[in-house]
């Protein structure tokens, strides 16, 4: 039966570990110069209702890698659920490609996608998830640290996608994770409580963020206003304000705490110049390891390795 990875929950803990493993692998071997066509002749169709740099062009260098073929179907050119409905694209794109990953609004789109594809479908974010960005800052955080002992993150600005995904993250491998996000922006109240009856992590919710960074390993934001909330965006800068990462903020956590950003970046709002481009700030690790985690999520649902 063909698996999909929608949500980080979708893995085991051991399976999170052998993507890690794999990962890391990976990337040795090509940092060496190597590079083994595991994924040869295969193609990848990439689906996209928002706009991308990471995620576009970590996957497409990332399949070319592996020695297959990625094609960018942009949002003008599928009209997913609008010039055609989501599961006839999902039955069409199953014919001729050997995996399908998707950027999309609703998670419930991706859902329908991976029910009518017959190859795997991979979330390459919607409203509610972001899995592969998760799975590469866990990547990120166990080469900087070496292990997840003791680790204690701290999400900081809105309970957006990024949130749920730490959250599926934090029910899976043990941390302690505290979410400081402003009243009225929590993160999805079903997915905070799968986390918390998960019972291996403590998942809580600190309003106030110099609280909630004490003794943080990792702070780790997100723009206030995501793709599709334009609208609310100057709104949302008045309402966060207290949330922004800023030098003042870091220095409340531990000496070696790092600071973490899906990108892109706000600098100024979310997140100021100074931690961007201080010594703490290990936001470009994270977006390389992008390519390296995706690399081995495709190995593992696409070929027989
Ligand atoms: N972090 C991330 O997913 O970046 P893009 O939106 O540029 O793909
Ligand atoms: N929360 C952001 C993440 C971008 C990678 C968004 O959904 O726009």
């Amino acid at each position: 039966m063909k698996k999909d990875f929608l949500t980080i929950t979708d893995c085991t803990r051991d399976e999170i570990y052998d993507l890690f493993e794999l990962a890391l692998d990976l990337k040795k071997k090509l940092k060496k110069g190597k590079r083994k066509a595991i994924l040869k002749d295969k193609t990848l169709a990439m689906v996209f209702q928002k706009p991308s740099a990471r995620t576009r062009v970590s996957f497409e260098t990332g399949m070319f890698q592996l020695g297959g073929h990625a094609l960018y179907l942009s949002p003008n050119d599928i009209g997913i659920g609008k010039r055609e409905s989501v599961a006839d694209i999902a039955r069409v794109l199953s014919r001729y490609n050997d995996g399908i990953m998707a950027r999309l609004f609703g998670h419930e789109l991706i859902l329908e996608l991976a029910e009518y594809a017959s190859v795997p479908v991979i979330n390459g974010l919607t409203d509610l998830y972001h899995p592969c960005q998760v799975m590469g800052d866990m990547l990120t955080i166990l080469e900087h640290r070496g292990h997840f002992d003791g680790l204690k993150v701290t999400y900081i600005g809105d309970g957006n996608n990024l949130a749920n995904s730490w959250i599926n993250m934090a029910s899976r491998i043990p941390m302690s994770l505290t979410l400081s996000v402003p009243e009225g922006y929590n993160p999805d109240a079903a997915t905070l409580q799968e986390g918390q009856k998960s019972g291996i992590s403590s998942i809580e919710i600190e309003r106030d963020p110099m609280i909630a960074v004490r003794e943080a390993d990792i702070i780790y934001t997100d723009v206030w206003a995501s793709m599709g909330q334009e609208k609310e965006a100057e709104k949302r800068k008045k309402v966060f304000r207290k949330y922004q990462v800023n030098e003042n903020l870091v220095n409340e956590a531990g000496a070696d705490v790092k600071v973490m950003h899906c990108l892109p970046a706000h600098r100024g709002d979310e997140i100021t110049d100074a931690v961007m481009d201080g010594p703490r700030a290990i936001v470009f690790d994270e977006a390389e390891n992008r390519m390296h985690i995706q690399k081995a999520i495709m190995v593992r649902l696409m070929s027989n390795a």
